[in-house]
């Protein structure tokens, strides 16, 4: 395993790891303000260094934040839920007194029913419960390299199925929306993906979308993913933000899973998810 954080290599930000393996808090940047190139390149070392960063005390507006997300390649539209007026490319993530089901309480990596899944996400919240609302964050390097070497060569050979049906479609009927003329991606991926830039490998099943392992029986298919999400959720490959007013989380949802823990109902926890478009799992 290795852990690339030299301070040094940062000469524009401040990156402080929050554990060994994943995490990293971020200073000494304004995202209210454009940015330059450097400031840019060196948020997105710290991204392929730590899979998840935080800032925080980031007041961010709609258009703040699509510029941010726009630094790290073109936004990508929800294909279920819909933006605030004149923003598509803005994900609302709130939570209150009438809310039956949150978005994300379930461990996955974001919309990877898509056949060219998200490479990040970016998420400002603005209205925090006074306790609870943290959103878990798990290594998923740092999960398939803890496999056996057996495991890892059998797995590598195999796809599996993720279907946005049944998470929007259930979302949808918590919340009374009529959906019957949406169509929700569907896409085969490899378990074991190969990260584009940094060339690592990890695990890329998730519990929220990944309907079962291709070309195995039933059972087989169940019992692969019932251990790996169980070893994927092990506290070893984890990091746990506590948010703040104004903070922002930007994971890469190519070697990272997350959860959002539903602990403070009925309390609000409001804010907007920016995604930024990724390729083809290899
Ligand atoms: C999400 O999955 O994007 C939501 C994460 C959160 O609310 O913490």
């Amino acid at each position: 395993m290795t852990v690339a954080t030299v301070a040094t290599r940062y000469e524009t930000i401040k990156v402080k790891p929050v554990t060994p393996l994943i995490g990293a808090e971020i200073e000494g940047i304004d995202l209210t303000r454009p940015l330059e190139p450097q400031q840019v390149a060196e948020v997105r070392q710290a991204l392929l260094d730590h899979l998840v960063i935080f800032f925080r005390d980031q007041p961010l507006t709609l258009e703040q934040h699509k510029r941010f997300g726009r630094y790290f390649g073109e936004l990508h539209v929800h294909p279920n839920t819909r933006g605030p007026e004149g923003h598509p490319e803005i994900l609302p993530i709130h939570a209150d007194h009438n809310t039956v089901r949150i978005a994300g309480d379930r461990w996955h990596s974001d919309v990877s029913c898509d056949p060219e899944p998200p490479l990040g996400s970016i998420l400002h919240l603005q209205v925090l419960p006074e306790h609870g609302g943290d959103t878990l964050f798990s290594n998923t390097y740092a999960a398939y390299e803890a496999l056996s070497p057996g495991l890892q060569t059998y797995l590598q050979g195999l796809t599996a199925t993720h279907d946005g049906e049944q998470v929007y479609r259930s979302r949808n009927r918590g919340k009374g929306i009529d959906d019957r003329d949406r169509v929700y991606p569907k896409s085969s991926h490899p378990i074991v993906r190969t990260h584009p830039e940094s060339g690592r490998k990890g695990l890329f099943v998730n519990s929220n979308f990944t309907t079962h392992v291709d070309n195995v029986s039933r059972e087989e298919s169940a019992a692969i993913l019932g251990f790996l999400y169980q070893h994927l959720a092990k506290p070893d490959f984890q990091v746990r933000f506590r948010w703040r007013p104004d903070s922002i989380a930007f994971w890469d949802n190519r070697s990272a899973q997350h959860l959002a823990v539903w602990d403070y109902f009925p309390n609000v926890r409001s804010g907007y998810r920016v995604t930024v478009k990724g390729d083809k799992p290899f």
